[in-house]
Formats: structure tokens, sequence, C-alpha cells
């Protein structure tokens, strides 16, 4: 593992400008932040040794270095999910990477459906905490010191400075933004209305298929997490309905543009 890692950023190394310290996860139907990327350079998941490579529709794998409100940075467009058969390992790996590139900030995205009662379809949820429900952990296995500590302290998972910037420059700007714990599961399956009930209950309100495992690695290796959930569908009792993948997309791609600007602010005011 270590010594994959190390090839991986020494090829990716002189790619990437040295002062770049902040990494962006952008999810599902929310690759259009991209658009607003400047001095952009594109690396193709498949020429990157020992980079997993990305399947499900609506991922396209790349890396994209450029910068994003004036700061240089990477965005990783295209992740890899549990559910698409890749172990915790392959899934955790680019963040990593990151961090053996000398990463401080790591930037989440994702698209989740709504337990909470007063969220509505294409909310943003700024995630203040999670519930890992995945069958696999991502320090399952050998602790190397090198990546960090063997029993890692997860009391504060997600930034409170980057949380209250995120809050302050949505409600400057008037831009509605929910705050909650973001429940993680394998899927691929959405929830049966048992499910969503049951995610509610345990303390959840939003549930969706990634972002933990990369959080609990980006936190094992120092890095500053701040995450946001578009909220897509609603797993409220009564608000139930069908729900496909296509769907997904497209209520991601209406409340996109908000979370692009608040990312984008954030990232100005580091
Ligand atoms: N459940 C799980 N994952 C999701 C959902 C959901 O309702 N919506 C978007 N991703």
């Amino acid at each position: 593992m270590l010594a994959t890692l190390k090839e991986t950023v020494s090829w990716l190394r002189p790619q990437i400008p040295e002062e770049t310290k902040i990494g962006i996860i952008l999810g599902t139907g929310l690759g259009d932040l991209a658009n607003n990327i400047t001095n952009k350079k594109e690396i193709p998941y498949e020429t990157i040794p020992h980079f997993p490579v990305s399947t499900v529709e609506g991922h396209s794998g790349k890396l994209i270095v450029g910068q994003l409100g004036g700061k240089p940075i990477l965005a990783m467009q295209g992740r890899f999910h549990f559910y698409e058969g890749y172990d915790m390992k392959q899934v955790t790996y680019p963040v990593r990477v990151m961090q053996f590139l000398g990463f401080e900030y790591l930037f989440v995205s994702n698209a989740a459906g709504g337990m909470n009662g007063s969220f509505q379809v294409g909310d943003i949820m700024l995630i203040e905490d999670h519930i890992n429900l995945f069958p696999e952990h991502p320090l399952r296995g050998k602790n190397h010191e090198a990546l960090g500590v063997r029993f890692l302290d997860m009391s504060r998972p997600y930034d409170m400075d980057l949380r209250k910037l995120a809050a302050s420059i949505a409600n400057k700007n008037n831009i509605k933004l929910q705050a909650g714990v973001y429940v993680g599961t394998q899927g691929p399956t959405f929830e049966t209305p048992a499910e969503y009930y049951y995610f509610k209950i345990i303390g959840g309100d939003a549930v969706g298929m990634s972002t933990v495992p990369e959080v609990i690695v980006a936190r094992h290796g120092g890095l500053k997490v701040l995450a946001f959930s578009i909220i897509t569908d609603l797993g409220v009792y009564g608000k139930i309905v069908e729900v496909s993948h296509e769907e997904v997309q497209e209520a991601a791609k209406i409340a996109q543009p908000k979370m692009a600007f608040i990312m984008e602010e954030v990232i100005k005011q580091l």
C-alpha cells in the first residue's frame, strides 16, 4: 500500500503545484462545479498509476488541477463507491494520495435522501456529523503509522471553523442551508420506508452511499473536512415516492449552483 501510494504520488507530483492544499470530491450530478475551475488541466484516472477507474453512469473519472476562488485546488470528478465493487482501500485511495501530496483540506459533496421532516428536495445540508453503517471499515487491517494513528478520534469529524464559515456565507447570501447528520450506507438500493424511518430514529437527517469512508481516511490523514449533501429525494413518512438515479441527478443539478457558490466562497476566504 505505502509503496504503491508513493509511486502514484511521485507520478502526480510534477503535475500539481506545490502550493495546492485543497482537494475536492465532486459527487453525483455535482460535476458542474468543475466549470468554475480555471487554468484547468485534466488527468484521466486510467492514466494514473495504481488509481482505481470509475464505472457508474454519470461519473466521469478524472482529476482536475486548476484554480477555484483564486486558490490552487485538485478536484476529483467521479468518485469510487463501495457498491461498485471496490474495496475500502480503493474507495479511499484518492484521499491517501491527497494526504501524501501534503493537502490540508478536503471538501466533499454528495447526493442524499432526506429523513428530516423540515427538508425539501433541492435543499443543501451541511454535514455536521455522520453515522457509519458501511459493512467494511477503511482503516481495518494493519495500521501504518506513516498514514495515521491506530485508534482514531472521531469526536470532531467535520471542521467547526469551516462549517461556521460556510453557514455565514450562506446566511449573507440568502441561501437556505440545512444542517444535520449523514448516514452512510453501502447501497446500491435506495431505502425502504422502514429503513428511512430507522435511519431517522437513530439520529440521521440524510442518507447516502458515499462520503463516510473518504471522511474517515481524511481525518486519519489529518485533513480538515467540509462536506455537503444535496437532498435529492425525501424519505419522510407520507412524502416517500419512487426514486431513480436519473431523478437524483436532476435534483442535484438544480441545487448545484448554490452549493458551488458556497464552496467557492469558503475557498476564497481560507
Ligand atoms: N438513499 C441513499 N442514497 C441516496 C438517496 C437515498 O434516498 N438519494 C440520493 N442518494
